[in-house]
């Protein structure tokens, strides 16, 4: 299914995947692995460069001109989508939802240097805004293409379905589970269909990073029954699915001491830098149920890191903080 999608070029792909023998060894197990999308290379790479390469492949068949997207003031989607318009030789408007930093720094930082052109609204103008940019676009020929936040689309899906079978041809073990941030359910979506698909017992386990239960299931089922329907394949329920809500702390963006003790500790043993948005909060999550003895020493668990370094350097107060 994901062959009848067009797909561009933008990232490097296969990415890494590989064991973290120091973690591992810490917990004494069970063995986990990473794979490495925060290495997926445009404008320092994440997740959002495998969705981008299917959604980008849509923008050049219909010829827009312009992609416009939304998003936080920091997000990475924003920033990667950026980017991918650059490449491509396209203009970008960027929606972004907070105040205009006084300082520019992580993803917007980035996001002015890729060229893309950014209005920060509230949350409550973001929809009227994108619509007037829309139409303003269109006014003026330039057939705009709009992305949703975070990238959540068929496409998006599509994108994640396929990382499943290329984690399945990089790994030499079977994975009890695969573990993976949640932001809009998207990668989580495509990595759970694609492991749905291939029936082999693998769970994927979800770490929401800001949704409730309603708002993450609503996100994820959406966006994957219309694929499900098209495949002829019984249509998955809010209780099919395993994410966990527990590692959210005070909301979407906000931190706790716990994840900073987490970032702290990965990069210390294993050289792997982890944001406190989204990868922190996932790994936080993957630890805790490793403690509570969720897996058994000799299973093998893998974590997606879904990238979000930018970022780590506007969190530089919170990240040096002692308790
Ligand atoms: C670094 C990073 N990790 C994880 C996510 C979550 O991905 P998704 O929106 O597909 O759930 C995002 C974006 O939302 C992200 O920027």
């Amino acid at each position: 299914m994901q062959n009848d999608y067009p797909r561009l070029s933008l990232g490097f792909f296969p990415t890494p995947l590989h064991e973290l023998k120091n973690l591992s060894q810490l917990f004494n197990g069970p063995r986990i692995f990473i794979k490495r999308d925060d290495q997926t290379g445009m404008a320092l790479g994440g997740n959002k460069v495998r969705k981008l390469e299917y959604i980008m492949a849509d923008a050049l068949a219909k010829q827009s001109r312009i992609i416009i997207t939304v998003g936080a003031v920091s997000s990475n989607h924003a920033r990667q989508t950026a980017a991918a318009a650059a490449i491509m030789g396209l203009e970008c408007h960027l929606v972004l939802i907070g105040r205009e930093p006084k300082e520019s720094q992580g993803n917007y930082l980035l996001d002015n240097l890729l060229g893309a052109k950014c209005t920060c609204v509230r949350n409550s103008q973001a929809a009227a805004t994108v619509e007037s940019l829309m139409q303003e676009y269109r006014d003026q020929g330039k057939n705009p293409y709009f992305i949703p936040a975070g990238g959540h689309s068929t496409e998006g899906v599509i994108a994640y379905m396929h990382a499943c079978q290329e984690i399945q041809q990089q790994a030499e073990y079977d994975f009890a589970a695969v573990i993976t941030a949640v932001g809009t359910g998207t990668t989580y979506a495509g990595l759970y269909l694609g492991e749905k698909i291939k029936n082999n017992g693998s769970q994927v386990i979800g770490i929401s990073v800001g949704g409730d239960r309603d708002w993450c299931s609503e996100k994820v089922l959406n966006i994957i029954h219309p694929l499900e329907k098209q495949m002829g394949i019984i249509l998955s329920q809010a209780a099919d699915l395993n994410i966990y809500y527990d590692y959210i702390g005070p909301g979407y963006t906000k931190t706790y001491p716990q994840l900073r003790e987490v970032i702290k500790l990965v990069a210390s043993q294993e050289g792997i830098l982890l944001d406190p948005v989204y990868s922190g909060k996932a790994m936080l999550g993957l630890i805790d149920l490793i403690k509570q003895g969720y897996f058994n020493r000799e299973q093998n668990v893998l974590f997606l890191h879904t990238g979000g370094a930018p970022e780590i350097f506007s969190y530089n107060k919170f990240l040096t903080e002692t308790d």
